[in-house]
């Protein structure tokens, strides 16, 4: 089989490719390719291991050519590719939810939480350029997560991770999901409510929904205004999730008191109004950027290749339906 992996990754898991006889391309570039490279690289290839930075369509597929038979999507989220146009093509797409990844988003999720309620990046900076004085009764004022509450939204794998560890420090657990979940109900004593009520009730809201029509900008100005006035927000899901100009203007006003965010509406292009904001802490979309959580998700990548060329189905199919009815 020929395979296509669209950036070196980290582990040296390819090798396994190589070592069963696969011809395998890895693209020589340290950054994304463009769109053109893209679709010169896919050509005439069997597999492709793309990363979240690659945008996969119907007609990227086509040029490939009718012997493509899986994207194997290095990441959890796959809204970079359009899924509808892989399965009516026949196509099987692949991701790498395992828990390696889950806890890393959680734990990073977790960081951010405590970053921009307690200030730490924001004094940090201050502390760099020669602001700290001497102790002082009223700098950097924070705010105390214990006893809180943590609204959750999407309370998947992820999710619940994270509900797991505000439960951990004292916070109140509650959450929106398409349906209530009374497992972890009972685990956390969290409490489901509906969008509008999570939005009114909660001291910190942290997003864990995918990417989909429905959630582009479920965070807008309209959702940030029924936010209680003085709410922080965390975002580690994905960018488009936040209308970012909303964010900026109730961050500037105080409608709410600070917001993390590692995902971002245009990445990698930075809005330069939440640069100038101190009360923003931003990271470069590395919440699942620890060694564990990448080197699992490298055994996933090329172990649904490795499972689909001996016709046994991955384990973490993104469109199950293509299955019977995939490109032999
Ligand atoms: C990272 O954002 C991922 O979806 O894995
Ligand atoms: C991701 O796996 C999620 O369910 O939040």
């Amino acid at each position: 089989m020929k395979i296509l992996v669209t950036r070196k990754i980290p582990g040296d898991h390819i090798k396994k490719l190589i070592d069963a006889g696969h011809e395998v391309t890895v693209s020589e570039f340290a950054r994304p390719l463009t769109a053109e490279e893209l679709v010169n690289k896919i050509k005439g290839v069997d597999a492709a291991i793309t990363l979240l930075t690659d945008r996969v369509d119907g007609d990227l597929i086509d040029a490939a050519g009718p012997q493509l038979k899986i994207i194997s999507n290095y990441a959890v989220g796959f809204d970079n590719v359009d899924l509808k146009a892989a399965t009516d093509r026949g196509v099987v797409v692949t991701n790498t939810p395992c828990d390696e990844v889950n806890v890393a988003v959680a734990e990073h999720t977790l960081a951010l939480l405590l970053d921009v309620a307690r200030r730490v990046s924001e004094s940090d900076r201050a502390t760099r350029e020669g602001a700290y004085k001497g102790w002082e009764p009223d700098i950097f004022l924070g705010n105390n997560l214990n006893g809180k509450n943590l609204g959750i939204i999407g309370l998947g794998r992820i999710g619940t991770m994270v509900a797991r560890y505000g439960k951990a420090l004292g916070m109140n657990i509650v959450y929106n999901k398409t349906s209530p979940d009374p497992e972890i109900e009972k685990e956390l004593a969290a409490k489901f409510m509906s969008l509008d009520d999570l939005l009114a009730n909660s001291d910190f809201i942290s997003l864990h929904v995918p990417l989909t029509e429905s959630t582009r900008h479920m965070i807008n100005a309209t959702s940030i205004s029924k936010m209680k006035k003085g709410a922080y927000l965390i975002n580690t899901a994905r960018g488009p999730v936040v209308e970012e100009s909303a964010l900026v203007a109730a961050l500037r006003v105080g409608q709410l008191a600070g917001a993390a965010l590692d995902v971002f509406d245009n990445e990698p292009n930075l809005n330069p109004e939440l640069i100038g904001l101190s009360n923003v802490v931003l990271t470069p979309h590395i919440a699942s950027a620890t060694w564990e959580a990448r080197e699992k998700m490298g055994e996933l990548a090329i172990g649904a290749i490795l499972d689909l060329i001996a016709d046994k189905k991955p384990v973490n199919l993104a469109n199950p339906e293509v299955w019977p009815a995939r490109r032999h």
